[in-house]
């Protein structure tokens, strides 16, 4: 059985008062979820959101994360000062990143690799354009974006790595894929990993859906067998909705 994983992925919001305020409302209100909580949030928020969620199930993590240690990388943050202003998780790969600022695949593995040899808890994203789903192109794109992601690390670094399978055409437009689309590109993404690395590491591994996931929609979503959980946008800057997503099985 894999552990659902609900996290929030607060793009560029939150001043640190914002940030601090907004956890301190969520924090009762999660506090009983029987799945992983993580809000990723931009770097000036991490150490207000450290000490308000200090004692709390809520976890921190970051957006991005360069791949060199250290060095001539201007506005660019290293995993080893991630790991030290406390972050545990870190998003990368997300289509934002890809499409506004240059991320390639090889870019994304680079990361990867950076932040697992830090100890840092992947949130790898991969999805298809709009045009791509409409040639027929997702199940190729989302195995190739996902397996070249993952070169270079272990079989078991691999089964401790997250994936969200974010459909870009459904991120921030208020358009869901459907519970069944989801399910189903989830398991071409598992199906994937077992044949590269086998069915146990496959098995392993939690796969989450991305792309206007809400309080209305998360039910339905969760309930499909391939689906581990959710990396959330904009129904994770409000605490009443963030923490219906997460009770999302009470
Ligand atoms: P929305 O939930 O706002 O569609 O954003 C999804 C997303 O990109 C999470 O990383």
């Amino acid at each position: 059985m894999r552990k659902a994983i609900i996290a929030g992925n607060w793009k560029m919001n939150k001043t640190p008062a914002e940030a601090a305020a907004l956890v301190n409302e969520l924090k009762p209100l999660v506090a009983d979820a029987s799945c992983d909580v993580v809000v990723c949030v931009p770097a000036v928020d991490f150490a207000a959101v450290k000490e308000a969620a200090a004692g709390s199930n809520i976890h921190l993590g970051a957006q991005n994360v360069h791949w060199a240690a250290s060095g001539a990388f201007t506005g660019e943050l290293s995993a080893d000062m991630l790991v030290a202003a406390g972050v545990e998780y870190v998003v990368i790969g997300h289509s934002e990143r890809r499409q506004y600022f240059g991320e390639t695949d090889a870019t994304v593995n680079k990361r990867v690799q950076a932040a697992v040899a830090a100890g840092l808890k992947v949130i790898l994203c991969v999805g298809e354009l709009k045009e791509e789903r409409e040639a027929g192109y997702t199940d190729a794109l989302v195995e190739y974006q996902t397996l070249i992601a993952l070169t270079g690390l272990t079989n078991e670094q691999v089964a401790e790595v997250i994936v969200a399978y974010e459909p870009v055409w459904a991120i921030g437009t208020g358009l869901t894929a459907t519970d069944e689309q989801a399910n189903e590109t989830i398991g071409v993404i598992r199906k994937a990993l077992a044949r590269k690395y086998g069915q146990d590491i496959a098995d392993k591994v939690r796969i989450q859906y991305g792309g206007s996931m809400n309080p209305k929609n998360v039910k339905g979503l969760m309930a499909q067998p391939e689906i581990d959980g959710g990396l959330i946008g904009g129904a994770s800057l409000k605490a009443p909705d963030f923490s219906l997503v997460v009770n999302y099985d009470k």
